[in-house]
């Protein structure tokens, strides 16, 4: 078994979740961005330190059995058949996203998203000037559902080049169904919109909810789209910085490759390369027992929500380990509810409205950390809005 309840203290480890802002208020619990409180697998950081002590740290490429860990995984875990050819590796997900959006549109193109949405998806899209297309996701009874009608039509309207698709859907913990996708693919496809498929989160989902990688819906939907993968959630290996894009078919993959290589950001980072086909090779157990925890976490803080702080709604997650919570009943507006999470209830949290329209009011908890962690949190919110009154 391993030990998800042991606290790790993670300040002055140059991490962007504790030290960016140079936060003093050791009460403070950080709970925005997304990586987890939690140690990797011992597997990950056995494979490391035999690198670090190999003391060599020349340009490094990616082997076969790098190649093979990414391809079992996919195929054991979400019944995926990847070829070694279509697998890119980049430094990131949010570095492909930006590289697709360079890859396959012009500037001054129109690129749709969903929102509220991961906020990087804005901006890849604008600092590369070409135009964000919104297309709302309708919140109706607990739940966020796609106006089909409005999502082709918005399409038409505009003239829609590409579509980023976040499967499993960050913020919202949306795991999109087969039918949803179905839909999906089958309007781009008509239009001829180039899909990213961003899948980072795919390997938390809960109960029920199945991920569908793109490609599994339909045999042609390989023809225009890519998918992004990468071991960096699942692990915590974010700043390893190493993802697989992968990319059916050729032309695609060209187009891709082509400004990759423009780009000048090539070489895939040794250690990222050994934490990936060590946590793809060893990581399966880990990550069961991952999810059990994180759904002890999910159903710890559901029903304090819901016994204690009724008035703030959850947003039952699917997937992720992102938790979405409805605030409106406070009746705040952005600036007080952003300045009361932080100075009152000491949450640093991810604001609802820095994801787009629909995100007013929300706010998003990071819920991967130890459950002492959580309840301390939720009691610092109980707390803060007692005193409110
Ligand atoms: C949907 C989504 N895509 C991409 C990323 C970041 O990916 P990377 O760190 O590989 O750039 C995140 C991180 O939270 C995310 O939620």
């Amino acid at each position: 078994m391993y030990n998800f309840d042991k606290e790790i203290n993670r300040r002055n480890t140059n991490s962007i979740k504790y030290d960016r802002n140079n936060i003093q208020n050791s009460r403070i619990i950080p709970m925005w961005v997304a990586d987890m409180d939690f140690e990797t697998l011992p597997e990950v950081k056995e494979a490391l330190i035999k690198r670090a002590q190999h003391g060599i740290f020349g340009y490094a490429t990616p082997t076969n059995s790098y190649y093979q860990a990414v391809i079992n995984w996919m195929k054991a875990r979400h019944d995926f058949e990847v070829e070694k050819d279509w697998i890119i590796t980049t430094s990131g997900i949010v570095t492909a996203l930006k590289l697709a959006v360079r890859a396959f549109t012009q500037v001054d193109d129109k690129i749709m998203i969903m929102k509220p949405v991961y906020y990087p998806f804005d901006a890849s899209i604008k600092l590369n000037h070409r135009t964000v297309v919104e297309c709302p996701l309708v919140f109706e009874n607990d739940s966020y559902t796609c106006d089909f009608e409005l999502f082709e039509k918005t399409i038409i309207d505009n003239d829609i080049k590409m579509f980023i698709l976040c499967n499993p859907h960050n913020p919202i913990g949306k795991v999109w169904t087969k039918d949803e996708l179905y839909q999906i693919g089958t309007i781009c496809q008509k239009h001829h919109v180039i899909i990213v498929s961003d899948e980072i989160h795919m390997d938390f989902v809960y109960k029920v909810n199945k991920h569908i990688p793109f490609y599994n819906v339909d045999e042609s939907f390989k023809d225009f789209s890519v998918i992004c993968t990468a071991p960096s959630k699942t692990f915590n290996l974010a700043a390893l910085q190493t993802s697989n894009i992968i990319i059916a078919n050729e032309e695609l993959r060209k187009l891709f490759n082509e400004e990759k290589d423009a780009s000048g950001v090539t070489d895939p980072n040794i250690f990222g390369l050994e934490a990936c086909e060590a946590a793809y090779t060893y990581g399966a157990k880990w990550v069961d027992e991952l999810l059990e925890y994180l759904q002890g976490n999910i159903d710890y803080m559901n029903d304090f929500l819901k016994t204690r702080l009724p008035d703030l709604k959850m947003v039952n997650p699917q997937g992720l380990y992102l938790i979405w919570v409805d605030m409106r009943a406070l009746g705040m507006d952005k600036d007080e509810l952003e300045d009361f999470m932080l100075n009152k209830a000491n949450l640093w949290l991810d604001e609802g409205y820095i994801f787009g329209t629909g995100g007013d009011g929300f706010e998003r908890f990071n819920i991967a950390c130890p459950r002492s962690t959580l309840k301390r949190a939720l009691e610092q919110l109980e707390k803060a809005i007692r005193q409110r009154g």
